[in-house]
This record gives C-alpha cells, sequence and structure tokens, in this order.
C-alpha cells in the first residue's frame, strides 16, 4: 500500500485541508490537536526519517477549531542528503489527500536588529539563495512554476490580523535560505542583508517551491533564535538555537494555534 491508502484505510472519514511543517521550536503544536491520530513516518512509504536532533519523525492528524488538520513533526533538509526534493513524496500525499495549504514553521537567524532573538516573521518572500530546485528533472511545462506571491498574501493578512489582535508582534519578512548545515559567515550575512533578506535559515524554501508546483498556498513563519552570524556576540550552534527555540516556543505555537483556528480557506 502506498501512503495515502494506508491513511486512508486507517482515517476513511478524514478529509484535511490544512498540513503544517513544524520546524525547531514548533513541535508542541501538536500538544494542541484534538482528537489526535499519529502516524510514525516509518509506517509512511516516501516520508523521510529525520536525522536531526529535535526533529521527529510522525504525522499527526487532527482538529483544531473547525480545521481538520495534519501535522508533519519533522522534515528532511537538504543539508543531509544534498537532495532539496526530500519532502516531495509526502508534500504530494498531503495534497492527494485533501490539503489545499501548507503552513510551514522554521527556526531561523535574524538579520534584523528591530526583529531581536525571540521573535516572529511571516514571510513575505524568499530568495533561493543555493539555487537548488526540488523541481529537478520534473517533465511538462507546470515544473516552470511562477514563484511570484509564492507565499499567500490573503493568508498573510489573516494571520496579521489575528496577531494584532491578540496584541503579539508579528514581523514580516523575507527568508534567504542557506543550504548549511554549517552556519553562514559574518561576510555572507553581510551580503544576504545588502540583498534584501531579513531572516537566514536551512530549510523552508524547497517545500514552498514543492507546494507552489502541486497548487497548495503557502503561509510561512520563521521563529528567530539568534541575531544572524557577526551581529552579535551569541556563539551560534544547534543546541544554542534548539534551547532559544524551546524557550520561544509557547508563544509561537499559542499563536499559530489561532492563526489556523481562524483560518478562512
Ligand atoms: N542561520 C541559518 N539557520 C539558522 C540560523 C542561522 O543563523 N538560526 C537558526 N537556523
Amino acid at each position: 500500500m502506498n501512503a495515502l491508502e494506508i491513511l486512508h484505510q486507517r482515517l476513511p472519514q478524514a478529509r484535511p485541508r490544512v498540513a503544517v511543517v513544524l520546524g525547531s521550536g514548533w513541535a508542541e503544536l501538536a500538544l494542541k490537536v484534538k482528537d489526535p491520530v499519529h502516524f510514525s513516518y516509518a509506517d509512511l512509504p516516501g516520508f523521510p526519517l529525520p536525522s536531526v536532533q529535535g526533529h521527529a519523525g510522525d504525522l499527526v492528524w487532527g482538529r483544531m477549531g473547525d480545521h481538520e488538520i495534519v501535522l508533519l513533526n519533522g522534515r528532511k533538509h537538504t543539508y543531509e542528503t544534498g537532495q532539496p526534493d526530500g519532502m516531495k513524496q509526502s508534500l504530494r500525499t498531503l495534497r492527494d489527500w485533501g490539503c489545499e495549504v501548507l503552513v510551514q514553521t522554521n527556526a531561523a537567524g535574524s538579520l534584523q536588529a528591530h526583529m531581536p532573538t525571540g521573535s516572529l516573521m511571516v514571510l513575505t518572500d524568499h530568495i533561493n539563495f543555493s539555487q537548488h530546485s526540488p523541481l529537478i528533472g520534473e517533465t511538462g511545462s507546470e515544473r516552470f512554476v511562477s514563484m511570484i506571491n509564492a507565499y499567500d498574501a490573503e493568508l498573510r493578512k489573516q494571520a496579521l490580523c489575528i496577531a494584532n489582535s491578540l496584541g503579539v508582534t508579528l514581523h514580516q519578512g523575507v527568508y534567504a535560505w542557506c543550504v548549511g548545515p554549517q552556519f553562514e559567515t559574518p561576510a555572507e550575512i553581510r551580503m544576504l542583508a545588502r540583498l534584501g533578506a531579513d531572516a537566514v535559515g536551512m530549510s523552508t524554501v524547497p517545500e514552498t517551491i514543492i507546494a507552489r508546483h502541486i497548487g497548495m498556498r503557502v503561509l510561512a513563519f520563521s521563529l528567530l533564535t539568534n541575531m544572524a552570524a557577526g551581529m552579535s556576540d551569541e556563539a551560534l550552534s544547534h543546541s544554542h538555537t534548539l534551547a532559544q527555540a524551546q524557550a520561544a516556543s509557547e508563544p509561537a505555537c499559542s499563536l499559530l494555534e489561532r492563526v489556523i483556528t481562524g483560518m478562512e480557506l
């Protein structure tokens, strides 16, 4: 059986319309899901087994407000294999299951002094600095996918409105993707700042490209776990990212729960 058949067999009535990818610091969103049903990625053909500490590997179906949702707790990063298409099959499965919206979350470094560690940013756009594409090898004219409005303006407006009504500061900005796994050099960060980046991270962009190719609308959030290299005296490390992500996780997940609950599709 393929993954979709397995999901259909276990949950014949389920028709989730919103999928959420949980990055570092966002896993607690899974605790806010009502009537959750868990699947291990190991039982879903095509779903990746992540190898990074802080990333699990399971799918959670359930409800949030009036929405049926599905969470991907753990993603494959390009830096694990060199391949940017590690999430292609899983996202296609979710689209085939009925998901129209992909909500992405990540941890990122801030390039803006007015967005300190612990703040939240909704992505307005991205810079695919690596120029890797998960669509290499695709055929057909759909591969020439427009990346204008890659991050859905209407969904972003709804998110900003909800943050505003809760009194939560939600910054807006451009996310630059560097493959990693090494952090950037201070010179690279100065360059990215000049190019118009507000945040930098090692994920999200490939999944946005995959999602746009299969017609899903994308809404994405960064939890800023550090100032980018050279911008402060902070030492950069994965354990620092995880510790900061953990510290800022509660307000981030609470906001996201409200955004998803209030989402008008
Ligand atoms: N750079 C790249 N990825 C990151 C960072 C960073 O500074 N912080 C968290 N993820």
